[in-house]
């Protein structure tokens, strides 16, 4: 049997529950060595560690390097090094590609190597494999999804009365949130997630500035209290939309009608829904946690001895990226007893004590009316 040999770069959480996944299932797999940053700490499993990134960059028995160690610097250099190297590249690592994919895939075709990654988006969900085979034959024109755990964490235990900090707190405790939440509350991992699927969907590269991104941080329990008194719901939702040419990225707090597969996550689950000309087609699964997330780095490695794949496309089609359309928005009284005024704005439709319009308010006419909006997820 030919083995093949890989080379860690970081060695926490993905990282320790890869090895144990290879150790279990995969006899073809060695694993030489990881590159940490403290040879110290203790592990979970027993792999030689290194505080020297060329013990793996240039390890000639080295055939494939595993970036599981995060952040934009120093894995850019590695990874360019890696590839550079000859060895092919697998990455979990999500803000890397976002920033600097195009570059990054652009090295992998010029050496001749693989750079794969589905783990850098849902997890453990085969989404980006599916885009970038089965359904790179179809036209698109949506992907949606709800792709980050932490959120739907904090967002389910506030439904349940439990204010903001709290279910932060209560979510770093359980090992969902990093210690440093800031992307995944403030919409940046979603964003960062929703710009890979859309350049792998759409074949296309988008600079990450473009993705128009707010976050969970100003909804508060008394939001989620009232749209639940409407048997409404809410997630963080990142949507990449292709109309007449133009694409649009954007991550917001989006309200749906209950029962919605959006609403039905409360925990690390991600869910991704893909329209496309040849119908909708719905991936959903754990979007995070060490082993589900080496299923999908495993599969890559898989791929990559098997050669399985081709090398990695260019992206070739260029849109004019458009800004994500205002609206429709759900909107509704702040305090239960003031009613909502007639005729607003805009209005498309009226439901009880809430409404739908087409456009958003701004913050004087939001306070004016008393009024609390949130983009409608509904088609109308
Ligand atoms: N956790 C998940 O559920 C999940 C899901 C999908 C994707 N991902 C992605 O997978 C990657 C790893 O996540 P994780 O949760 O495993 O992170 P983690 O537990 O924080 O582990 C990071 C590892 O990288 C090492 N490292 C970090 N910076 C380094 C540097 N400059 N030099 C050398 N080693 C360095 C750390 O070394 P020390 O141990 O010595 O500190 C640690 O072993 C990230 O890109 C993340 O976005 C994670």
């Amino acid at each position: 049997m030919h083995r093949t040999t890989i080379g860690l770069l970081g060695f926490g959480t993905v990282g320790q529950a890869l090895v144990s996944l290879i150790r279990e299932s995969q006899p073809q797999i060695h694993v030489a060595k990881a590159v940490v940053r403290d040879v110290h700490r203790q592990r979970s499993v027993d792999v030689p560690m290194t505080t020297r990134p060329e013990d793996v960059l240039l390890n000639p028995s080295i055939d494939v390097v595993v970036d599981v160690m995060g952040g934009r610097d120093p894995a850019r250099q590695w990874i360019k090094e890696a590839l550079h190297a000859n060895k092919d590249v697998v990455t979990a690592n999500k803000e890397v590609l976002a920033y600097h994919g195009e570059e990054l895939l652009a090295v992998a075709r010029e050496s001749g190597r693989h750079l794969r990654y589905e783990a850098a988006v849902a997890g453990g969900v085969p989404v980006l494999d599916a885009l970038a085979h089965h359904l790179s034959v179809v036209p698109l024109e949506r992907i949606d999804g709800v792709l980050n755990g932490t959120c739907n964490f904090v967002l389910s235990a506030m439904e349940q009365g439990i204010p903001y900090s709290r279910a932060l707190a209560d979510a770093k405790r359980l090992g969902y949130a990093e210690a440093d939440p800031a992307a995944d509350i403030e919409g940046d991992d979603t964003a960062r997630k929703i710009l890979l699927l859309a350049q792998l969907g759409f074949h296309t590269t988008v600079p990450m500035a473009s993705v128009d991104t707010m976050g969970i941080t100003e909804i508060t329990d008394h939001h989620l209290a009232r749209l639940k008194s409407f048997h409404l719901g809410l997630r963080l939702v990142g949507t990449a939309a292709l109309n007449n040419g133009l694409l649009s990225l954007r991550v917001a707090p989006t309200v749906y009608r209950v029962p919605h597969p959006f609403l039905s996550l409360d925990g690390p689950d991600n869910v991704v829904r893909v329209v496309s000309s040849a119908g909708t087609f719905w991936f959903q699964g754990p979007g995070a946690g060490g082993y589900a997330t080496a299923t999908s780095i495993v599969s890559d490695i898989t791929r990559i001895i098997h050669r399985t794949i081709s090398v990695n496309n260019p992206n070739t089609e260029r849109y004019p990226i458009h800004p994500a359309k205002r609206g429709p928005y759900v909107c509704f009284t702040h305090d239960t007893d003031r009613s909502l005024p007639l005729g607003l704005p805009g209005e498309i439709r009226r439901l009880g004590s809430y409404a739908i319009v087409s456009e958003g308010f701004a913050a004087e006419e939001l306070d004016e009316y008393g009024l609390c909006q949130f983009l409608w997820g509904e088609e109308e």
